[in-house]
């Protein structure tokens, strides 16, 4: 029987666009009205926390609201998980948690989530689905710590490289969606899979920095282009397969 091939995808804020959810670099670098560096490193957070906390209190909120779903793109990406099992590693950019809403159970959120806090003592990591500040503390600890964001912030380590560099060592297909290629390490990853033997593609609405690297890019937005490119995976092994 024809094997199904490892395939290692990476979102990024594209694929959440047609979701409602704002991408990092498309509103004259503006992030929901903030500078990145206001909101998004270790000095902002040390500076201002009560920004930065209400920040991502407000970005947690927002993916209560009604009208934030998972779109086509989302949920293409869990009918391949459910077509391709471990054999899909799934690596997004994202915070927010529209591809475990979509049906994806295995998400590896490089950059932290939204969806969680991070006490600042022990690094313990737990579920959080409401607001906390400066003055909500973690239990973990002897000596109860504050909590922070679960956001890998500007100069923070990624969270899961290890299983990352892995999956992309065994890579068959490497497919970037929805990142602008400006972020390392993540625009490193396509090079990486390359040097693997990977077939690398790119599904972006418009040309990423790195889209040189990739041995096909595919125009247009995400709702679209990644269903297609979906089925021409599953259909690909299903016919081999026979
Ligand atoms: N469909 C497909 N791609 C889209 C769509 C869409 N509907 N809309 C926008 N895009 C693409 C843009 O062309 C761009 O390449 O999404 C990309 C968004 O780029 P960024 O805003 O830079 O987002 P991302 O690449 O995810 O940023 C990486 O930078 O600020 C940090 O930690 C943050 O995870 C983030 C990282």
């Amino acid at each position: 029987m024809y094997a199904k091939p490892n395939v290692v995808v990476l979102t990024g804020a594209g694929v959440s666009a047609e979701s409602g959810l704002k991408t990092f670099r498309d509103n004259n670098g503006l992030w929901e009205q903030h500078k990145v560096e206001e909101v998004a490193t270790p000095q902002a957070f040390s500076a201002n926390p009560a920004l930065v906390y209400r920040f991502y209190n407000d970005r947690r909120a927002q993916l209560a609201d009604g009208a934030i779903k998972p779109n086509a793109a989302h949920l293409a990406l869990a009918q391949l998980e459910k077509a391709l099992g471990e054999q899909l590693t799934l690596i997004t950019q994202n915070v927010d948690n529209l591809h475990e809403r979509a049906g994806s159970t295995r998400v590896l959120h490089m950059h932290g989530e939204l969806l969680s806090s991070r006490c600042t003592g022990s690094g313990h990591r737990q579920v959080c689905t409401v607001a906390f500040d400066r003055k909500t503390r973690c239990q973990c600890c002897a000596e109860p710590r504050p909590l922070r964001p679960d956001i890998v912030w500007f100069g923070e380590t990624p969270l899961h490289m290890d299983t990352i560099i892995m999956a992309l060592s065994r890579a068959d297909i490497f497919i970037a969606i929805g990142t602008s290629g400006d972020v390392y390490p993540a625009a490193g990853f396509v090079q990486l899979a390359s040097e693997s033997g990977a077939k690398t593609v790119e599904l972006n609405l418009a040309a990423g920095t790195n889209q040189r690297y990739f041995d096909e890019a595919i125009e247009g937005p995400a709702s679209e282009v990644v269903p297609a490119y979906v089925h021409q995976i599953i259909t690909a092994f299903n016919d081999k397969g026979r």
